[in-house]
């Protein structure tokens, strides 16, 4: 198979057309490289082709679509003829089909994880979905290599897989949105400008998501730094329920839990209601007084105190930066393993007297934690999307002096990103050891 072409005019003559690939491409719209890459400009088309080459072309099998037929976005060589739902749906009592935009589509963690949404092991093996893939104008090449994976899989629940790099096209009527695609920080950027810079996208696409997504979407935000990115995502969508919003802090979850039953001699399935409080940064709050082992507290399991309040803490708050100097760049299967067990954690009902993580918009939170910021907290799901944060927690002098530090970080953050959030002018008084948990 050859690869697709990019080229930024559209012309119908050269929309190929075969058996398998009957439906032309449609232009996209496409970002322009100003304000870090984030603005969007409605008049420059950038097209792609199918992924034929023209001497493959055969028989054409459906009309060309005129070139100014509108479309919501792309959809992907395959997965423009094969979609015959219906009749699937009738045979083998599957649900409806449901859309998954996923952005920083041709990344390290969305390498990982499309291939788990697609084969079931994330929505059910009955759950058709479509992915809705979004990547930038520089990863576009890379996003098709993607594209041409997923077909090659032949994921029998994969019903549609469309690629763009328009926010408007690509969100359209997602029911989950997974925003992983951010910029990390480089060189000499200082941890302000990564605000501006990140925030500046999160907050195109959460008028995106605003203007064309299901309104009941599900949003994860994944992106770097991600409470503050998914503030201003959600401050930018006010149609969309404030409380569908999560900062992905189930990397954290899933990194404490390994530390503890290492420390303990036990698989990690035996550790349970695991919090982390706070950001996903080096303040983040691994909380062992709530935390149980076998259903016993981890502090009658693990007596050493000086072990927890230091070595713990610190190995998972900075879990992200060993990582970073074993592997040479940021964690990426973990982190999408960490994302399927966020989303499962919300499609299936948290087992009695459990919980899990998630950074959520504090919204009248019974902990004592300051209302309108993304804030990492303990929470439980009926399975149903939604979630209701947990009772019987434990917050002694020790933890709330720690919740508190990571409650400051995150209150410096919302000041400085004030602008995106419609809150005025940013005031940038960030705490000097404000990291990331891969920045050390
Ligand atoms: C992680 O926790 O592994 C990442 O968030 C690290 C980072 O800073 O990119």
């Amino acid at each position: 198979m050859a690869l697709s072409k990019i080229s930024t005019s559209y012309s119908p003559s050269q929309t190929l057309k075969t058996n398998l690939y009957s439906k032309p491409c449609v232009p996209l719209q496409g970002y322009d490289a100003r304000r870090s890459g984030v603005s969007f400009e409605p008049h420059r088309k950038l097209r792609i082709t199918c992924s034929v080459a023209p001497n493959q072309v055969q028989a054409p099998v459906a009309p060309v679509v005129p070139s100014d037929t509108t479309s919501s976005r792309d959809c992907y060589g395959v997965f423009c003829t094969t979609y015959d739902l219906k009749a699937d749906e009738k045979t083998k009592s599957w649900k409806s089909l449901i859309k998954i935009a996923v952005s920083g589509a041709a990344g390290m963690i969305s390498n990982h994880l499309l291939f788990k949404l697609a084969s079931g092991e994330v929505f059910g093996p009955d759950q058709p979905i479509a992915l809705q893939l979004l990547g930038s104008e520089r990863s576009l090449q890379a996003l098709e290599g993607v594209a041409m994976e997923l077909e090659d899989s032949l994921y029998p629940l994969l019903r549609e897989v469309s690629i763009g790099i328009n926010p408007y096209e690509v969100f359209q009527d997602c029911e989950w949105a997974l925003l992983i695609g951010a910029k990390p920080r480089g060189p000499g950027m200082e941890r302000a400008d990564l605000l501006d810079i990140n925030g500046q996208i999160f907050a195109e696409q959460g008028k995106a998501l605003n203007a064309v997504a299901s309104r009941n979407v599900k949003v994860i935000v994944v992106g770097n730094p991600c409470n503050t990115n998914a503030l201003i995502c959600l401050k930018n969508a006010p149609n969309i329920p404030a409380k569908n919003f999560h900062a992905l802090t189930r990397l954290d979850e899933n990194r404490a839990k390994c530390q503890l039953a290492l420390k303990a001699g036990v698989f990690y399935d035996k550790v349970s209601n695991m919090t982390i409080w706070g950001n996903h940064s080096t303040t983040q709050v691994p909380d062992f007084l709530n935390a149980k082992i076998n259903g016993i507290p981890v502090i009658e399991v693990i007596k050493d105190t000086k072990w927890l309040e230091t070595e713990f803490t610190e190995r998972v708050q900075k879990r992200g930066g060993v990582l970073i100097q074993k592997w040479g760049r940021s964690s990426a299967a973990s982190t999408a393993v960490s994302i399927v067990d966020a989303i499962r954690s919300l499609v299936t009902p948290t087992p009695e007297g459990d919980w899990f993580s998630s950074g959520v918009y504090t919204n009248g939170n019974p902990y004592g934690i300051a209302e309108d910021i993304v804030f990492s907290m303990p929470c439980c799901s009926k399975g149903d999307g939604d979630y209701e944060l947990a009772k019987d927690v434990i917050i002694d002098d020790f933890l709330r002096a720690r919740i508190k530090k990571s409650e400051d970080e995150l209150l410096a953050e919302k000041r400085c990103v004030a602008h995106l959030t419609g809150e005025g002018n940013a005031y940038c008084d960030l705490p000097e050891d404000t990291m990331l948990p891969g920045e050390q």
